[in-house]
């Protein structure tokens, strides 16, 4: 059952090739080859998505940089979860002018999930003239083709129409990271959370095939690959519009069975499908890390039910209950609102109770933030900004108490973490994940062990990472 999901015909992805290669012809007259910079706000999707932006580019023979001045193509990826993140946007969209006027020719694009609000694109195209380009989403697939419009016309290019939502397989990529990668198993969402504006912006729930993203995984894993995180808004639903005998614990079961030496995450779940058959899964599936990022938004069900989640917080519990039973050590994180319309104060304290019972390992703690068209930004919000700011604060600061004093229980023990990066500050030249994913920072170790797994001996912890050092050949990890 393809309901309105529109597939994207592999002859358009190759013509969009074609369009890379024109482009490519008309930059190799150039002195010198042309850069792009591609700025990537928000979530992990984005950055799945500007990876494909940076293929098509690296196909259209663009090399790539971090600066603004010397790019002669910016690509600015955008979030639209929260004003916040929408107002720095514009910020620095509207600082690009400079850049522009000193570098004559330069293309400015806009795309994601802020351009696909028709509001938002108004504002660009009245007041932002400066943006040769925006796009949606759904129009990503066939960026080639705009920017090719945007070069021989030298006119300014809008395509943000709505629509369902479409599948693109086949579209080049280039990755950031040699040991990182995700790989997009669905896209959009149905649950619409009444505070939510990402069904509006990405569309209805549509999941690749399987074969689409085993294939892409089988890929991962031959080149080396050894974090691969599944994406998807609500990866638990995955499969149900494509009327086959597939969900996603099944997906989860066949990528665990591909070979390599490398671990699977997935993101988000949305608590109402975290079914017990996923925990079973998880629990036999060694490749699958023992981590688990599961929403629960407010403590609250008077605002649970105002938010649309459909549970209840004994139902959240009980899957943490179920989850814990199967899957032992696993790490829990959440995602919270604060300051919900009419959250009262008294529901407030129920959210903090929550975490005190649940303990997360670590929590992404929002304040609620009115957005244009969904239903929440309707209701009555009467709890003044100073007081809504003053309970966020009681959250957070319970929050860290809890991950430092979790944090605190790793010291003294030894795990088999991978080293996933060179570190930012030269008394700890390596970053390395537990199997939970918590940051462990190295006291030791040269930048050849990147990519690789090794027995972390943790010596110290705070509440937003662990400090560790190699433990001696021969030590077992956990
Ligand atoms: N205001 C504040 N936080 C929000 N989130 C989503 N929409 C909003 C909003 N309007 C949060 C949710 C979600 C996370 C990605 O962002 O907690 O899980
Ligand atoms: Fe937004 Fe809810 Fe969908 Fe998550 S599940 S993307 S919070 S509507």
């Amino acid at each position: 059952m393809d309901r309105q999901t529109i597939r994207i015909a592999p002859e358009d992805i190759a013509r969009q090739g074609e369009f890379c290669e024109k482009i490519h012809e008309r930059l190799a007259s150039l002195p010198a080859q042309p850069l792009a910079f591609v700025d990537t706000y928000g979530c992990q999707q984005n950055e799945a998505d500007s990876e494909r932006i940076r293929g098509y580019l690296g196909s259209m023979g663009y090399g790539f940089t971090d600066s603004e001045e010397d790019a002669d193509v910016i690509v600015i990826n955008t979030c639209a979860i929260r004003e916040h993140a929408e107002d720095r946007v514009l910020g620095n969209v509207g600082a690009l002018v400079h850049a522009k006027r000193r570098h004559p020719g330069q293309i400015i694009c806009l795309c994601g999930c802020m351009a696909q609000e028709p509001q938002v694109a108004e504002k660009i195209r009245q007041s932002y003239r400066h943006v040769d380009l925006l796009f949606g989403p759904h129009a990503l697939w066939k960026f080639p083709e705009l920017l090719y419009r945007v070069l021989t016309r030298r006119g300014r290019v809008f395509e943000n129409t709505d629509e369902p939502g479409s599948i693109a397989e086949g579209i080049p990529v280039v990755r950031q990271n040699g040991v990182k990668a995700w790989v997009s198993i669905m896209y959009g969402c149905n649950n619409f959370c009444s505070y939510c504006i990402v069904p509006y912006v990405r569309g209805r729930e549509r999941s690749r095939k399987p074969e689409d993203v085993l294939a892409e995984v089988e890929e991962l894993a031959r080149a080396g690959y050894r974090d691969i995180t599944l994406l998807g808004q609500n990866v638990n639903s995955y499969g149900k519009d494509l009327g086959l005998d597939m969900d996603f614990a099944d997906l989860l079961e066949a990528v665990n069975a591909i070979p390599g030496d490398f671990l699977i995450r997935f993101m988000t779940s949305h608590p109402k499908d975290a079914s017990q058959k996923l925990f079973e899964t998880m629990a036999r599936c060694e490749k699958v890390a023992p981590v688990f990022h599961l929403p629960f938004q407010a403590g609250s069900d008077r605002v649970l039910k105002a938010m649309n989640r459909v549970y209840d917080r004994a139902g959240y519990l009980d899957k943490v209950r179920r989850l814990r039973e199967q899957v032992p050590d696993v790490v829990i994180t959440s995602d919270v609102i604060v300051g919900f319309p009419g959250e009262t104060t008294e529901e407030f304290e129920e959210t903090l109770s929550l975490i005190e019972e649940v303990r997360f390992d670590a929590l992404f703690t929002f304040i609620y933030s009115p957005r244009a068209g969904t239903p929440a930004a309707g209701m009555d919000d009467p709890m003044p900004a100073a007081e809504k700011h003053a309970n966020f604060d009681r959250l957070v600061a319970a929050q860290n108490a809890i991950s430092a004093e979790k944090h605190a229980a790793y010291v003294g023990k030894t795990l088999r973490c991978l080293v996933d990066a060179a570190g930012d500050d030269p008394r700890y030249p390596l970053a390395a994940r537990t199997p939970g994913n918590r940051l462990v920072r190295l006291a030791d170790g040269a930048a050849d062990l990147v990519g690789t797994y090794q027995n972390v001996e943790i010596t110290g912890a705070n509440t937003w990472s662990l400090f560790g050092k190699l433990a001696p050949a021969g030590t077992r990890g956990k």
